[in-house]
């Protein structure tokens, strides 16, 4: 989603880290109180009536214990902007006044058009209040003027260089021309004319809110209904929604989107008091789009033209959006009708009704798929059976997919088991399963598939994490102790009898954790923090575990709770760790002892052996430390 231009060093990206202000990049979405050490508000990034949402300012992290996201102030931006990497490093430099080292002249994106698109947008929109027939266009479609303006709407005059020459002082025709806004002459050296004339002017913009195309519809008999900045790969239609930007707050806190075709039914659904809506602007539905929408919602209610080009673009579009793990709802409209004109001809609650009453797309795809008396009809069964399981492997939840089947075998009168074999689809969804947690913002998900592979003993793991990272922080507190940091803790619990190693963790998000503390307590105390998040994040580790755990550390608690005693509790913590998987070695050993005295492998038997005399020891010596009888 970033124009490409800009040069994404480490070295901007770590001076975008340390210029950003995450409680402002959080301020701009919801309002936090102090709390001690932290911030905490209504978390932005889902829905809750009590704040669970916590930002550590000093640390530059946040983490919401609703949701369960969690990480820095790029990650933050990220999630409420819907930028991707580059382009929130690009928007949070702008915010910040960090300088972006431009690219070298070979780059194919040429130069920053942003400037010339946002500044044609400015000149369509005042074309437009100046020019009373268009106004009225709007008035008779039943667009109010706010709503007109809110999606920046322009008005392109009749004429070959009105544009040209209304930005001529500011923008030189090549640029224009490099935006797609002018036609190049089909004279040799001549000047390019103006490529939209007597057009209602729609600036298309990027989830982020950068315009990076228009499209305009005519207000004349143009053979062209609409024209579109031609396709480049900074104006790609497959990875834009028109209205993304405008929606994606109401899609975040309703859950819900709604798909149109056009332009014109964004703007009539949300005229129709309905938030939410985007158009995929004619084009079949892409992988790329359906992603964008299941970024900031569960569920999608596609409301496409009722027409064969409309029902065609519903077939395609509905396993891209199943497939996201998206809930799809199917809105449908009677030959020739679409959102908008529906409101147009009935009213704003005949649109209201159509799409709140919208049905699961799934239940009706299998009764319009199955006709009743499937049943009676062997053939029909026997061909449709595999069809319905195409459909139905597009989903990625197993429990779905299986539920589903089903009602479809129950219809179709086949035994289950008949149609579970169609079901398969595993591998397919597993792999858009980590696609979505890979694009970050999958947090729901992320915190079910938390708790459903939950490790045993995990809230102990995390209470030594935490209380090493109360360590690592103790340069700050009043503690004389203080400039000590974590040094006397950590060598001795990497060396000797009662070392820890990463592999008493079992939690894997917590092992990676540990090692990198582990790495990180060399640092310099100053950085101690930051480095480790640097660690985590080039390793692609736990950063939500690690920004929830520094909070929750560094939180003051009421009674600030002492060295001394964190110490203790590190140490009872940590024997505990020690004791179950030394515990557990013992056991494992046991058994591979067994083994090798059956198979008769001498030289391994004796390795074990000495093992098994090793561990012994060690769980004396732990025994020992703890006076014989810890919990
Ligand atoms: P429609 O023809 O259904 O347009 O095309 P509409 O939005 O309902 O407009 P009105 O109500 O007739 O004025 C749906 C969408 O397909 C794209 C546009 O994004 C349009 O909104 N489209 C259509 C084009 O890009 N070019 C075209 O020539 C036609
Ligand atoms: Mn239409």
């Amino acid at each position: 989603m970033s124009l490409g231009h800009v040069n994404i060093t480490p070295q901007l990206v770590q001076a975008v880290r340390d210029a950003v202000d995450i409680v402002g990049v959080a301020e701009e979405h919801t309002r936090l109180e102090r709390r001690g050490h932290r911030q905490i508000g209504l978390c932005p990034l889902h829905k809750e009536k009590t704040p669970s949402f916590s930002v550590e300012a000093s640390q530059n992290l946040f983490y919401c214990f609703g949701c369960g996201a969690g990480g820095d102030a790029i990650k933050l931006h990220m999630m409420l902007s819907g930028d991707d990497f580059p382009a929130a490093i690009e928007a949070l430099a702008g915010r910040y006044g960090v300088p972006l080292p431009r690219q070298e002249g070979r780059s194919k994106m040429g130069p920053d058009l942003g400037p010339a698109l946002e500044a044609a947008a400015a000149w369509f929109s005042q074309q437009l209040a100046a020019h009373p027939p268009t106004l009225a266009y709007l008035a008779e479609r039943g667009i109010p003027l706010e709503l007109a303006n809110r999606y920046g709407l322009g008005y392109a005059p009749e004429g070959w260089d009105g544009l040209r020459s209304g930005l001529s002082g500011r923008f030189p025709a090549a640029q224009l021309e490099a935006a797609g806004l002018l036609s190049p002459s089909k004279q040799p050296g001549g000047q390019g004319y103006d490529r939209f004339r007597n057009r209602l002017m729609f600036p298309i913009r990027q989830a982020a809110g950068r315009i990076v195309g228009f499209g305009g519809r005519t207000l004349g008999d143009d053979d062209a209904k609409y024209i579109n900045t031609r396709e480049t790969e900074r104006f790609d239609k497959g990875t834009l929604l028109y209205g993304l930007d405008q929606a994606k707050r109401a899609i975040r806190d309703s859950g819900r989107a709604i798909l149109v075709e056009g332009y014109f039914d964004v703007l009539g659904t949300v005229a129709a008091g309905i938030e939410g809506a985007v158009a995929c602007m004619g084009t079949s539905l892409t992988a790329e789009q359906a992603k964008a929408l299941a970024r900031y919602g569960e569920e999608v209610v596609v409301a496409f033209d009722g027409d064969a080009a409309g029902e065609k673009a519903y077939t395609r579009s509905l396993p891209i959006l199943l497939r996201t793990g998206l809930t799809v709802r199917r809105a449908e409209f009677t030959a020739g009708v679409d959102p908008d004109s529906l409101r147009l001809e009935s009213g704003n609650e005949a649109l209201v009704e159509r799409i709140e009453s919208a049905p699961d797309a799934i239940e009706d795809e299998l009764e319009r798929q199955i006709p009743a008396d499937a049943r009676q009809q062997p053939q029909l069964q026997a061909s449709l059976a595999p069809r319905i399981g195409e459909l139905l492997s597009a989903l990625p939840d197993p429990i779905l997919r299986y539920s589903y089947g089903r009602i479809a075998a129950q219809r179709l009168g086949i035994p289950f088991d008949l149609m579970t074999k169609h079901l398969g689809g595993s591998a397919k969804s597993r792999r858009y399963r980590s696609e979505a947690r890979d694009s970050g913002e999958a947090a729901r998900s992320e915190s079910s598939r938390e708790a459903a592979t939950r490790t045993p003993g995990l809230d102990q793991e995390q209470a030594v994490l935490r209380l090493l990272l109360s360590f690592f922080d103790d340069h700050k507190s009043s503690d004389n102790k203080a400039s000590t940091g974590i040094r006397p803790v950590l060598p001795e619990l990497m060396s000797g009898d009662l070392s820890v190693d990463p592999e008493m963790f079992w939690d894997p998000d917590c092992r990676a954790l540990f090692s990198l503390v582990e790495t990180a307590s060399t640092d310099p105390i100053e950085d101690r923090i930051a480095g480790l998040r640097r660690r985590v994040e080039e390793s692609r580790g736990p950063v939500e575990l690690l920004a929830r755990l520094v909070i929750e550390a560094l939180d003051v608690p009421p009674v600030p709770v002492s060295r001394e005693k964190r110490e203790e509790e590190l140490t009872r913590a940590l024997a505990q760790l020690r004791r179950r998987w030394l515990t557990q070695r013992q056991q494992d050993l046991a058994r591979e002892i067994r083994q090798a005295q059956s198979d008769g492998d001498a030289g391994n038997l004796e390795r074990l052996v000495a093992e098994k005399a090793i561990l012994s020891r060690r769980l004396h010596v732990e025994s020992a430390a703890l006076g014989g009888g810890a919990r």
